[in-house]
């Protein structure tokens, strides 16, 4: 068995030092199993392999899983492969479970991710107040003193805070391949639930509120696992020119923002979501002229490490590592170095609409797709087909100081234009949405009406493959409403997705 001893320092805990095999018999039929780890980081590994492994083998077991948002193969595929999930929540990127989300096999409670760890606390999940068996990977087990333990996180800390919090039962794993030298990075606080909750005492992305481990009573731990398998992050996209022209679209946009006064030299503090298209616009403020930035978002990005690297990050806040396997080593072989920069929080705290609002942050997430009155949809194609998410977007789109959404002006090598007439699946209505950027452009909707915005996002973010189109529709819609405050004609509205469905194009023939 791999030697954890060192690394688990309270002897109640190191007495219930177990198999994988022997932990996963815990877990039963119909339980609300809740698990650390936010992107492919932090995420337990051995528990969720012995558990695919015992389900192949005939067992009947059938789990609500819960985690921070999507996490690796070896839980998310390796239980979808094997059927053992029946409801997931709150976000997902594994291909295999969303075949299964869409042709109906698991149940998917999308949501956003600052609320998804007081929906377990407030009894939302299946009428049941918590998490019947929790899952956590850690670095090292404390010895609190007093029958109490503290857990040390890894490279993600997501929900577990509550989770434990809440949990019934608790099996710990511990990971040797994440260093010891993680503990110091968290910072770990679940909220009081009305009518008792207090303000979140945040004022800067660098304030500090809780502890740095997680803390559990050790009557709760059922087991402690051993393991030794990576994390399995992924690969970035390369950034290519049309998420280049983005980023530099972004910066145009920046600096005429600084000049006009509305946003300070070193900007406020910045949210980027997840994806290759995120990290990429990141990444062009590397070559930019800003320069003690802030970041205050959920994961942890390549461009973020670039920013450290080219010393123009004072503090980045979230609630998990995501980077590239090439940026992880690069995290690992310079953790001293990076962790004076970085703060994990719970993704409740990390996301908090409340603390976004205060602090200022510029919400930047991208868009699947937008419309002509800038509605956006960032989860479904062609309205029916999940792809990912709504993930941390609307936290900070709703509650943010300025809210971008990126979109490419195509999608499909240009068989899909990426602002349609009128979105088939709309996250972000029109209200929350207020900037608009594509290689294109930059669409500033603040202050404007439906009808001013229609032909800004026309000519700015649209293709020109697609404008005579998208201007023809809203011109004839202006009329058949008398000019009412959103025109549409609604036998019209979604004809490019079903000439997609009919041709394989959006385009006219
Ligand atoms: N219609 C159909 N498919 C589209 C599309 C459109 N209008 N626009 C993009 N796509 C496809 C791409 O072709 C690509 O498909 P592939 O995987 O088959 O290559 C896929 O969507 C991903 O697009 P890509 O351009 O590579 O961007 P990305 O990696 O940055 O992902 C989102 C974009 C929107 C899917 C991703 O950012 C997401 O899931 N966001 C929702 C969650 C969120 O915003 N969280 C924010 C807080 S972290």
């Amino acid at each position: 068995m791999i030697d954890i001893k060192d690394r688990v320092k309270s002897a109640a805990a190191a007495a219930k030092i177990t198999t994988a095999e022997k932990a996963v018999e815990y877990i039963k039929d119909g339980m609300n199993v809740g698990v650390s780890g936010f992107t492919p980081s932090g995420y337990p590994k051995a528990v969720a392999l012995a558990l695919a492994a015992k389900v192949k083998a005939g067992a009947k077991i059938k789990i609500n899983l819960c985690t921070g948002a999507s996490v690796g193969p070896e839980l998310d595929g390796e239980l979808a492969k094997a059927g053992v999930i029946a409801r997931r929540m709150p976000y997902q990127t594994n291909k295999d479970l969303r075949d299964a989300i869409n042709t109906g096999k698991i149940a998917y409670f999308d949501m956003q991710w600052s609320a998804a760890a007081q929906n377990i606390r407030y009894g939302f999940l299946n009428n049941r107040r918590g998490i019947d068996v929790m899952i956590v990977e850690a670095c090292v087990i404390k010895d609190l003193g007093n029958g109490q333990i503290g857990i040390v996180p890894t490279t993600a800390l997501g929900n577990t805070p509550s989770y434990v919090q809440t949990a019934k039962q608790v099996i710990i794993e511990v990971n040797t391949t994440q260093p010891v030298e993680l503990e110091g990075m968290h910072d770990c606080f679940v909220p009081l639930d009305p009518p008792n909750r207090k303000p979140i005492m945040i004022e800067r992305p660098e304030d500090r509120i809780g502890t740095t481990y997680v803390p559990c009573p050790i009557d709760k731990v059922v087991a402690v696992v051993p393991c030794d398998v990576t994390d399995k992050t992924r690969s970035l996209a390369a950034i290519d020119d049309d998420a280049k022209k983005m980023g530099e679209n972004l910066v145009d946009f920046f600096n005429n923002e600084v000049k006009a006064g509305r946003l300070p030299k070193n900007l406020l503090p910045l949210q980027s979501g997840v994806g290759s298209v995120a990290n990429a616009v990141i990444n062009g403020l590397v070559n930019s002229n800003f320069e003690d930035l802030t970041v205050y978002t959920e994961v942890i990005q390549d461009g973020m490490f670039d920013l450290i690297d080219a010393g123009k990050l004072r503090v980045a806040s979230g609630t998990a590592l995501s980077p590239s396997p090439d940026c992880l080593k690069k995290f690992y072989a310079n953790l001293a170095k990076y962790k004076e920069h970085l703060i994990l929080r719970p993704q409740e705290i990390a996301n908090n609409p409340e603390v976004a609002r205060r602090i200022g942050v510029i919400a930047m997430n991208t868009a699947i797709e937008c419309d002509i009155y800038g509605n956006v949809n960032s989860s479904h194609i062609c309205g029916t087909k999940l792809m990912n998410g709504i993930g941390g977007s609307c936290d900070f789109a709703r509650s943010g100081f300025l809210s971008v959404f990126f979109t490419n002006s195509l999608a499909k090598k240009g068989a899909i234009s990426s602002v349609v007439k009128f979105c088939s699946h709309i996250d972000h209505s029109e209200h929350d949405v207020s900037v608009l950027v594509s290689e294109r452009g930059v669409a500033d909707l603040r202050g404007l009406s439906p009808k001013e915005r229609a032909p800004l996002i026309i000519d700015k973010i649209a293709n020109p493959i697609y404008q005579p189109e998208l201007t023809d529709y809203f011109e004839r819609a202006c009329k058949a409403c008398g000019n009412s405050q959103t025109p549409h004609i609604l036998s019209e509205a979604f004809d490019m997705y079903e000439r997609l469905a009919k041709t394989g194009t959006m385009q006219k023939k």
